[in-house]
């Protein structure tokens, strides 16, 4: 069952920001929050969410490669992605929580590695045709921000770090760059959430954005 304002389309809402700046423990308890208010969920995540996006994700996460094969790795497991579990659960007017999408891809491959913004606009505008053609965007995301140092602090000795998380702190510091980027060229589609505090705070920033847009009372 699906909010009536939503209509069929359902609501695509994404998680972002900069690896350690604990974005997923949020993804299940904003779940939870919306089934408790009769939605239908799919909980899932980029690169991934599907049989052969996850096993582009273990490639794209542990090999090295150059810049455009790491985008055009993250670009086809998100058409896989989108094709086979997104759009069917938003026709289902589902609530869809996918952690990361493709700002990801503009903030990592393009202002991490420095890959052509233009080429990803290009493959953004290939891959996420909708059946209607039109653009598929997330009608909300919610960027988790927090200093690239107090990130790899948090992240240090967590757990074996992958090919991004073994990064240095600069290369962080160009990704939360990009990703303010995307916040400029469409603020509305954005809600900025300050990471750096206690995590029951950051779930009030959480709920306050999602109760903002009246998607959550
Ligand atoms: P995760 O650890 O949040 O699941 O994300 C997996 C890693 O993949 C993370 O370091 C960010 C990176 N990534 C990209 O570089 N480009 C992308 O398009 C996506 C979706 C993720």
């Amino acid at each position: 069952m699906s909010s009536s304002s939503q209509g069929a389309d359902g609501l695509f809402i994404s998680f972002e920001g900069i690896d350690g700046a604990g974005k997923s423990s949020h993804v299940q308890t904003l779940a939870q929050a919306f089934r408790a208010q009769g939605w239908a969920v799919t909980v899932t995540r980029e690169p991934g969410g599907t049989p052969l996006a996850e096993k582009l994700r273990t490639l794209a996460l542990g090999e090295p490669m150059d810049p455009l094969t790491e985008a055009l790795l993250m670009f086809a497991a998100r058409r896989d992605h989108l094709v086979r579990v997104i759009e069917p659960a938003l026709a289902r007017g589902e609530a869809v929580l996918c952690d990361r999408f493709t700002d990801a891809t503009f903030a990592y491959q393009g202002s991490g590695r420095g890959f052509d913004l233009q080429v990803l606009a290009q493959l953004e505008a290939w891959v996420q045709r909708t059946p209607a053609g039109d653009l598929r965007e997330p009608h909300l995301t919610l960027l988790f921000e927090i200093d690239p140092s107090i990130a790899a602090a948090r992240l240090a000795g967590a757990r074996v770090p992958d090919k991004f998380e073994s990064q240095p702190v600069d290369f962080f510091s160009r990704v939360a760059t990009g990703y303010a980027l995307r916040v400029r060229q469409n603020p509305s589609r954005f809600a900025r959430v300050d990471a750096d505090q206690p995590r029951e705070a950051v779930w009030t920033d959480v709920l306050a954005a999602l109760r903002s847009r009246g998607w959550l009372t």
